[in-house]
């Protein structure tokens, strides 16, 4: 497997490249990968588009319990095919579970992935951010803050673990005192774990749902989208311990979605079955490919770089630049397509997908160095 070809997407209807079709910019805005799909999934799909008929499927038992297996053996879940409840896609989930549980004030923390802040507005019930401490270079989980939030009455806190922007990967220890507090409130935790295996090396990924028993309030939503680039199809799931939140949340699912797709499940199935060796290559990968952004843009005068214990992030502070103009604006004259800081609730920070190959990935770096040097700032080689 190589990390390094290129593969043209500006024609295959990618919402990536497309923003940018017709200009010279290099999209590194939202997270999906510019590597190919693992070959074992590919020829799982090719071999299930041989049989010529899709129809209405069922989700095999086998499948859940490729996914119990994975969990087991990379996270220290144990989990039951019975406890999982299936859905198309996580962002949808999150929406899902706190309608289920019928929350009218919920939390998360900021600065944080759009759609997590969306939440509230969309169901149209109270939304609190909760802002991060930032303590040498990572973010600090705001306990007492939630513990204020909860006393006041939010119901709900939907987590993002690993977190995006951040990078950041829960300590065991944060969450044993989240879990504390939602003992104490009756504070429903929804922890959204899709970054939860694109792990950086050396780190390891801890999930609520290892520490949580079935009495707790916790719901943990897992997908195969982020770490082997199977984002938009439509499959992930809940894992809900606990009966009652399980059956609630599959009463809110009935009739509103569809939650079965052929294509998806058998996707799904060949990529935590069979495609963990990829997967520890790709960590590697992406590993190397921060290394490169620190080389590069480390050390910069006005620039803060966080070093992501997790996902395929780079969230970067470039409040010290004192430019006017956000910088995801100014980088993307340069040629560099970044996601806005603004919209995490974070101006003046810019986020970079490093999930491409290293070629793309130093133009996109020269190109950012270009447009820091023509603003009078000095960057090393
Ligand atoms: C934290 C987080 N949750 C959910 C998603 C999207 O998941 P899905 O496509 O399954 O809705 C993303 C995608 O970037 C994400 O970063």
């Amino acid at each position: 497997m190589s990390f390094e070809r290129l593969i043209d997407r500006r024609r295959s209807d990618s919402l990536k490249w497309q923003k940018y079709q017709d200009a010279d910019v290099l999209p590194l805005w939202v997270a999906d990968m510019d590597f190919a799909i693992p070959w074992e999934v590919t020829k799982a799909l090719r071999a299930r588009l041989e049989h010529d008929i899709f129809g209405y499927g069922v989700l095999s038992q086998s499948t859940k319990q490729t996914l119990c297996r994975w969990l087991h053996q990379r996270w220290q879940v144990e989990a039951t095919p019975s406890q999982l409840v299936t859905l198309p896609a996580v962002v949808p989930g999150l929406n899902f579970a706190i309608e289920a549980m019928a929350c009218s004030d919920i939390g998360f923390f900021s600065p944080i992935y759009p759609p997590i802040r969306q939440v509230a507005q969309n169901l149209d019930i109270r939304g609190r951010a909760l802002e991060m401490p930032l303590e040498q270079g990572r973010y600090r989980m705001p306990l007492e803050a939630i513990e204020q939030a909860a006393r006041e009455g939010m119901q709900a806190l939907l987590l993002c673990n690993p977190h995006n922007p951040g990078g950041t990967i829960w300590h065991a220890r944060e969450l044993e005192a989240l879990l504390a507090l939602s003992r104490q409130y009756d504070l429903l935790l929804v922890s959204d774990e899709i970054h939860g295996d694109l792990i950086m090396p050396g780190n390891r990924h801890h999930s609520l749902s290892a520490l949580a028993t079935e009495e707790d309030a916790v719901i943990t939503l897992i997908s195969a989208g982020k770490s082997f680039n199977l984002a938009g199809l439509p499959i992930a799931f809940a894992l809900a311990k606990q009966g009652e939140i399980r059956r609630r949340l599959k009463a809110q699912l009935t009739g509103r979605c569809a939650t079965h797709n052929v294509l998806a499940a058998v996707a799904m199935e060949a990529a935590f079955g069979r495609c963990a060796p990829w997967l520890d290559e790709l960590r590697q990968y992406l590993g190397q490919n921060w290394g490169r952004i620190e080389a590069r843009l480390g050390g910069v005068d006005g620039i803060r770089l966080m070093k992501p214990e997790a996902t395929y992030l780079a969230w970067i502070d470039c409040r010290g630049l004192g430019w006017e103009e956000e910088p995801s604006k100014v980088f993307t004259r340069f040629g560099v397509g970044l996601s806005c800081g603004t919209e995490f609730g974070a101006p003046g920070f810019v986020r970079l997908n490093f999930a491409c190959p290293e070629q793309t990935l130093n133009q996109a770096l020269e190109r950012m160095v270009r447009a820091l040097t023509d603003h009078g700032k000095r960057v090393a080689g």
